[in-house]
């Protein structure tokens, strides 16, 4: 990887080769040529999401494939590389990129209908164009991504666009699609996401649904396909918004959607209530293969466009952190921020939907309490407001001394301000998946919820024992008087390996890859971040 380079203000592209020229400059990609489609593509970039921050990976001369057909991992997950896809900046922190957020999902939602698509009459999207029996969706490397999977997954990193006959909007969503064969692969939507409601509708009406499923684009419109934009709101009219400029497409003579004009691969056909096929299983989102397998929709392609050169876009789940984990956390934790304003609760202060839960198993809200009644609001409207509705577990409401993104910090307030007989609720029959890994088989995909009150006790907010910590005045203080003991031996970095460390330093291992960790860290020196001491207790 190349030289970082200095900092930048504002960032603008137009696809996802700019978008990779911009990324390769600051040094967050790497290009991995030879690598095996089977097993190999998928294992590789799961090694890659473990080590942060890390690389996009840009496969090429896949085995079997021609040199030129390309594919692309983990192009979210850094704030850098997020940023960047935002429009924002190249360089941001983690917590710059959760501050630039905060405000930005209302504002871009009030903007949308300013940015419809803007029709061109040509793009590289039409570099290649094959019609009916010559679609041929062997050409591209798709992977067969986990050990345990059902097929090879074509779609993981796309944007599925629907409409809805009704009204007509237009919508844009990741659901996953397994190769059937050279011309045709699932589309697989859970009920009561928007593809989902498009079909049905369309079926009812006409007996077949349009759809186009793009394979590689600008990361944004991924992005936001695979987030909980609102009812209502066109995730491309919601991208123009983001950009500040509308998204250009085709008018296609098969199907009333657009077609990305600058996208790397697009296919279009419809969708029949009678033609469906095999799918799954699939390593999922929730760290399991727990999707499970059963019969979707089948997208007989009847036209396949693509660029010389073509870039598909991968971004298989998995146990956490996965290739999209860092992207839905950052992206989710923001849009339910703003739609808890937007449904009027007062003084939020942050929300985080953490990756280990896959951005949506846990999401955190942290507020200034107001009034009796406060904290409980907050997390009702947490666990059941559209942007977070969708399988979440937990819903942990802390007061504002508590940094929502720090898990020590949420379960210590957890463990000290939340008496469990009175301060969980449960919520019963909420919108669970089929993904959902305690889920019975054949069960409906409810599942319950816990909101999790662990604020102080309003009526006795003023009264509640002090924290029994230095002050801020007093830390800074000491600091500056004693920077150089601090500069030598910087503190534990909260939450950072401390349960692998503790098993490396006992030699013991609680299963194969901390045995392996545990072997190579017998003979490595002590990490830096080790409290003096510390070595021997363990
Ligand atoms: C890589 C990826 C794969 C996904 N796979 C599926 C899927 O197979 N089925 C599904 O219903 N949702 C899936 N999702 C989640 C949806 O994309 C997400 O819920 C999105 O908000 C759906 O759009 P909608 O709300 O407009 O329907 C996936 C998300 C990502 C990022």
């Amino acid at each position: 990887m190349q030289a970082v380079e200095p900092r930048t203000r504002q960032v603008q592209y137009s696809d996802l080769r700019e978008w990779l020229s911009i990324v390769e400059g600051f040094g967050e990609l790497a290009v991995v040529e030879g690598a095996d489609w089977n097993l190999e593509i998928g294992g590789l970039s799961e090694l890659n999401y473990r080590r942060k921050p890390y690389p996009a990976l840009l496969f090429d001369r896949v085995k079997d494939y021609a040199p030129g057909f390309r594919l692309l991992t983990g192009a979210t997950g850094t704030s850098r590389r997020l940023g960047t896809c935002l429009r924002l900046s190249t360089d941001m922190t983690d917590l710059e990129l959760v501050q630039a957020l905060r405000g930005k999902p209302l504002a871009w939602e009030t903007n949308a209908r300013r940015y419809p698509p803007r029709e061109v009459p040509n793009g590289p999207v039409n570099e290649n164009v094959l019609e009916g029996a010559a679609v041929d969706l062997s050409r591209f490397p798709v992977p067969f991504w986990h050990e345990h999977d059902g097929g090879r997954y074509l779609g993981t990193g796309c944007s599925v666009i629907t409409c809805d006959p009704d009204t007509g909007v237009t919508n844009v969503g990741a659901y996953r699609g397994m190769l059937i064969d050279d011309r045709s692969m699932t589309v697989q939507i859970v009920p009561g996401k928007h593809g989902y409601v498009h079909y049905q509708k369309w079926w009812a009406k006409e007996g077949r649904a349009p759809v186009v499923v793009a394979l590689g684009h600008d990361p944004l419109l991924f992005c936001l396909s695979g987030v909980e934009v609102p009812t209502g709101v066109s995730e491309i009219e919601y991208y123009g918004a983001i950009v500040g400029e509308p998204l250009d497409v085709l008018k296609s003579d098969l199907t009333p959607l657009p077609v990305p004009a600058r996208a790397e691969i697009v296919l279009e056909g419809w969708l029949y209530p009678d033609k469906k096929a095999h799918e799954g299983p699939f390593g999922e989102w929730t760290g399991y293969y727990s999707g499970g397998e059963g019969t979707a929709p089948l997208l007989e392609v009847q036209r396949l466009r693509y660029r010389d050169n073509p870039v598909l876009l991968g971004s298989p789940p998995s146990k956490p952190p996965h290739d999209y984990s860092y992207m839905r956390t950052a992206m989710k934790s923001a849009m339910i921020y703003d739609a808890l304003v937007k449904a009027g609760v007062s003084d939020v202060r942050g929300v985080w939907a953490d990756e280990c839960g896959g951005g949506r198993m846990l999401i955190v809200v942290s507020i200034t309490q107001r009034f009796c009644g406060h904290s409980r609001q907050a997390g009702a409207l947490a666990a059941q407001c559209r942007e977070a509705a969708y399988m979440n577990r937990f819903v942990v409401v802390v007061d504002d001394d508590i940094d929502p993104t720090n898990l020590e910090e949420v379960v210590w307030a957890m463990c000290t301000r939340c008496d469990p007989a009175e301060d969980i609720d449960v919520l019963r029959k909420a919108w669970g998946s089929r993904a959902d890994p305690l889920l019975d088989e054949g069960a409906p995909p409810y599942n319950s919820r816990a909101i999790i009150d662990a604020c102080r006790p309003f009526e006795r907010i003023k009264h509640f024992p002090r924290v029994a910590q230095a002050s801020p005045e007093l830390l800074r203080q000491i600091e500056s008087k004693w920077s150089g003991l601090f500069a030598q031996r910087p503190a534990p970095a909260p939450g950072v390996g401390g349960a692998e460390r503790a098993a490396r330093l006992a030699g013991q291992a609680t299963n194969g890859s901390l045995a392996d960790d545990a072997t190579h860290g017998a003979s490595a020196p002590a990490p830096t971040d080790m409290a003096a001491g510390e070595e021997e207790e363990a």
